[in-house]
Formats: structure tokens, C-alpha cells, sequence
């Protein structure tokens, strides 16, 4: 299996095997968007198998060739850049559609006679990768089906590798999250499933790894020795779009929190793992998520979490709905759409350092960015000279828009006086590489078809993120819940998310 982190230093990836992928959701909104145009872009940069083909299934019928001229449409108007027409012509020459309604197990049975067709067309044994591009509610239904009609090999005795990509959201909440992994584990065996989180597969999350374990400089001080606290924040300025029935089912804290921001959380904290090697990554990570101190009273939630719901208000000067007035969202809903924790991670090296996270929609602009706040310096040399102030050292990691790092030291300004101002020294990735980072799901895509789940959650990672937040996420929905705040469109959410630092004299980072 190929380390995660080849391709860095600028040598030629190994391919993938040879590989169809089977798309279900292969009308939707997500395959259109985001799969096909990465696949695209792999094929532009030269990345893709050989032979690779993709098959569309759906419950529709759809003759092959409307259903090339649908995705050259997506490719079209989401591509990150202009595909050559020469590389669509041999991509498209390779894309095929199969109607299968899902519950018919019939249509399964022909979508194995066609993959077996168009491995002999190909002239060998494909590997079978299935994407599960539909409702959640669909994965075990789904997975069954294939694993009836055939189209499911054991990683033992199989003769090619069949394995499978689920989107999110994993379960609801603890109990259907497991059910869902029993469903899937029922037809597939662990190291056959992918759980993507499209975080993991951003350049500045990948790298998040790379920052600290391959610079001397800073895993000496990755601990509660040196760290104050630690701030992550997930800013959108976009609100709930087109997906007010999906967004007011599922609110802030399941769309982003549990699964993004704990993700990045556990790459940010865990311990060096032995490899980089999938198993040995995500045993890491794991034991981060069983250290994260579980909220065990109602006391506990009320004083390290809080809730709101935007109203009405302006970004970038444009006048925007409150949440309740959006389509597809009861008039009288709770759902939060902004969320902030104070987390601790109960181990040796976090012992102490508390973990504040926010997230929300309609914030005044899209940011996420990691902030990993230094102690302060003794107060003795500068404490009776006139100067600026000794302000904390700060590493901020943009995950994006301005992807990059950048440390805020003190330095003295020129001058006959001896102070101490904030300066920033910075690494912005456009300026350093010259080249535009991919989509996330141009990597996760190539590793999948590779067999390398590394950036892929394992079952129990995503058992653990819901344990964590199960208790307040029940706890919001009992009568004696703390309030649902409310914040203006085109703020930084309510004015209470500044209690939850404001009694240990920290606030949150201006973004
Ligand atoms: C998705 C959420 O997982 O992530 C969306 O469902 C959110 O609500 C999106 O907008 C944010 O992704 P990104 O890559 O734009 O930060």
C-alpha cells in the first residue's frame, strides 16, 4: 500500500488498479457537483487507472449517451478548471448508466451481468468500487442487494478488490450510527468500507500531520506545558441554501462538528503514530476521541456549550432571511445553526488545555482555522517599561479560504524604545508551491480506488465522535435545555459564545 504522503516531494504516485466505479445517486446533486468533475481532474493530471470506467446507477433509465452530456454539464459549470476536450473524449468513452431501483433486486443481477461484460470488454478482472451517493437511509439496502446479487467479494479469497464509499451523514446519533455500521458489516468486511469526511481530504488537513511531525521545532511544545488552549472554528457566511428539510433535521453540531471539526481535532492532538499506515493513523486518532472528557451532568453542558438560531440580517451588505423563514424549515424550528464547546482532552499531554470549538452558518464570512494559543512569557522583564503589551504567541493554521500558517511572534518596533508589538510571519500555500491545491475529493477518490483508507473514518472513530456529543444533543432537546440564542445574519453569533471563555480572561480570535 502506498504511504499516504507519497507524491510530496514530487515522485510519480504508483496507479491505481485497474477500477469501475459504480456510482449509485448517479443523477444527484453531490455525483454532478463534486464526483464526476474530480474524477475529471484526475484524468487531466494523468492519475486515473487503466482501464477505468464509471457506471451511473440510478433509479431513472437513462440511455448512455444522455447520461454523458448530463455530467459534461456538471463537469461544465463546477470543474475547478477546463477539461481538455481530448481527455473528456476518452473519460466519456468510459462512462456507462445502469438503471437499478434499489429495492429491485432483479435490476442488481443485470447490473453484474454488465460489470462482468464490460470486464471482458476490458479485457480482466476490475476492481468493484461502489459509491453511495444517496440517502443514508439507503446504504443497508443497498449493501445488501449488491452482496445478494454477487457483486461483494470476501478481501480473502475474492478475485478482485470490491469495496465501498459512504457519504455522510453517518447516523443520527450514537445508537444509529452503529446500527448503520452493523448494516454495512453485514455484507462488507471493515477494510472494504470507506466513511468519507471530505475534510481529510484537504491539502491543509492532510498537512496538519506533516506540520508537526516532520518540524523539530514544534512537537517539543505540542502540550500542556507550553499551549494555553486551543481554538477551532468552521465560519460559513453561506446559510442552509436548498437543504432547509436536511439542515433542520440534522442542525450545526451534526452537519459540522461531529464529524469535521472532531476529525481535525484528533489529527491536531493525537500522539506520532508508529506509520502512516491506515490502522496506525486512526488508532491514534481514536484514542484522542476516547480521551475527550464526555459530558456526564446538565450543569456540565449548560456551562461548556452554547446554542443559537441567525435571524435576519446582511452579508456583505445584501439583506438575508432569518433561519425560521427559510424554505423547508419549520417556522417554529429549534435547530441550531451555530454552536460553540469547550472540550478538554483528558490524557498526559492535553491535561488541562481546554479545546473551544464554533461553528455556524451565516457568519460574516467563510473561514476555518485552527489557533493553537501559547502560554505567556513570565510578566517580570517588561512589566514597568511603556510598551504595547506581551501578547501571546499564536499558531494560527488556515485550513482555508488563504490556506497557509502563520505564527504571531513580538518583536520590538524600531525605535529609541524598548517594546514589544505582535508580528506575523507567515506560509501561504499559493505563494510557496505555485499550484492550486485539488479538490478534496479528487485525493479520496484515488485512494480509495487504491485500498488506502488512511483519510477515511473507521467505525469506531465515528462511534466515539457520537459519543462524545450524544449527551448534549439529547440535552438540547429536553425541556430544561439551556436557550436557543439568536444572532444577526452577518454576525459572530450570539454575544453569549463569549461566556464560555470569558471567565478563564480569553476570548475569541478576531477571524
Ligand atoms: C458539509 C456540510 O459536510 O460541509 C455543509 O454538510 C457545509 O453544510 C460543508 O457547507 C462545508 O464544506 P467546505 O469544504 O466548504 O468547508
Amino acid at each position: 500500500m502506498d504511504n499516504p504522503f507519497a507524491g510530496a516531494s514530487g515522485e510519480r504516485l504508483a496507479r491505481a488498479p485497474a477500477t469501475a466505479l459504480v456510482i449509485f445517486g448517479a443523477t444527484g446533486d453531490l455525483t454532478l457537483r463534486k464526483l464526476i468533475p474530480a474524477l475529471c481532474n484526475l484524468a487531466q493530471d494523468d492519475y486515473l487507472p487503466t482501464p477505468f470506467v464509471v457506471v451511473g446507477a440510478s433509479r431513472r433509465e437513462i440511455p448512455d449517451e444522455q447520461y454523458r452530456q448530463m455530467i459534461l454539464e456538471g463537469i461544465r459549470e463546477h470543474s475547478r478548471r477546463k477539461i481538455e476536450d481530448k481527455i473528456w473524449q476518452e473519460f466519456s468513452e468510459n462512462v456507462f448508466y445502469h438503471q437499478v431501483r434499489f429495492d429491485n433486486q432483479n435490476d442488481y443481477h443485470l447490473l453484474k451481468e454488465r460489470l462482468d461484460n464490460i470486464c471482458r470488454q476490458k479485457g480482466g478482472n476490475l476492481n468493484f468500487l461502489y459509491y453511495l451517493a444517496t440517502s443514508p437511509s439507503y446504504f443497508g439496502l443497498i449493501s445488501e442487494n449488491l452482496h445478494q446479487a454477487g457483486l461483494v467479494e470476501s478481501t480473502k479469497h475474492g478475485l478482485r478488490r470490491t469495496s465501498v464509499i459512504v457519504e455522510k451523514p453517518f447516523g443520527h446519533d450514537l445508537d444509529s450510527a452503529k446500527r448503520l455500521n452493523l448494516e454495512l458489516k453485514s455484507s462488507f468486511e471493515e477494510k472494504q468500507i470507506f466513511r468519507i469526511d471530505h475534510y481529510l481530504g484537504k491539502e491543509t488537513v492532510q498537512n496538519i500531520l506533516v506540520f508537526r511531525f516532520a518540524n523539530g521545532i514544534f512537537e517539543p511544545l505540542w502540550n500542556y506545558r507550553y499551549i494555553d488552549h486551543i481554538q477551532i472554528s468552521v465560519a460559513e457566511n453561506v446559510g442552509i441554501g436548498r437543504r432547509g428539510e436536511y439542515f433542520d433535521k440534522t442542525g450545526i453540531v451534526r452537519d459540522i462538528a461531529q464529524n469535521h471539526i472532531l476529525q481535525v481535532l484528533s489529527l491536531l492532538c493525537i500522539e506520532p503514530p508508529v506509520s502512516f499506515t491506515a490502522d496506525s493513523v486512526r488508532d491514534e486518532k481514536v484514542k484522542v476521541l476516547k480521551s475527550i472528557r464526555r459530558f456526564t451532568t446538565p450543569q456540565q453542558i449548560e456551562t461548556c456549550t452554547i446554542r443559537g438560531q441567525y435571524i435576519k440580517g446582511y452579508i456583505n451588505n445584501q439583506a438575508v432571511r432569518g433561519y425560521t423563514e427559510e424554505d423547508g424549515v419549520a417556522k417554529n424550528s429549534t435547530t441550531e445553526t451555530f454552536a460553540a464547546l469547550r472540550l478538554e482532552i483528558d490524557n498526559w499531554r492535553w491535561a488541562g488545555v481546554p479545546i473551544y470549538i464554533r461553528t455556524g452558518k451565516r457568519l460574516p464570512k467563510r473561514i476555518t482555522e485552527i489557533s493553537v494559543l501559547f502560554k505567556r512569557p513570565p510578566d517580570i522583564l517588561f512589566k514597568n517599561l511603556s510598551y504595547r503589551g506581551v501578547d501571546q504567541n499564536v499558531l494560527a493554521i488556515q485550513i482555508q479560504p488563504r490556506e497557509g500558517i502563520s505564527l504571531k511572534i513580538c518583536s520590538k518596533p524600531p525605535g529609541p524604545r524598548l517594546r514589544a508589538e505582535p508580528v506575523v510571519m507567515e506560509f501561504n500555500y499559493g505563494h510557496s508551491f505555485g499550484v492550486p491545491s485539488p479538490e478534496a475529493y479528487e485525493r479520496l477518490l484515488l485512494d480509495a480506488m487504491k485500498g488506502d483508507a488512511t483519510l477515511f473514518t473507521r467505525d469506531d472513530e465515528i462511534e466515539e465522535a457520537w459519543d462524545i456529543l450524544d449527551p448534549v444533543l439529547h440535552h438540547w432537546e429536553t425541556k430544561d435545555s439551556p436557550p436557543l440564542y439568536t444572532y444577526e445574519a452577518g454576525t459572530w453569533g450570539p454575544k453569549e459564545a463569549a461566556n464560555l471563555l470569558k471567565s478563564s480572561g480569553r476570548r475569541w480570535r478576531r477571524l
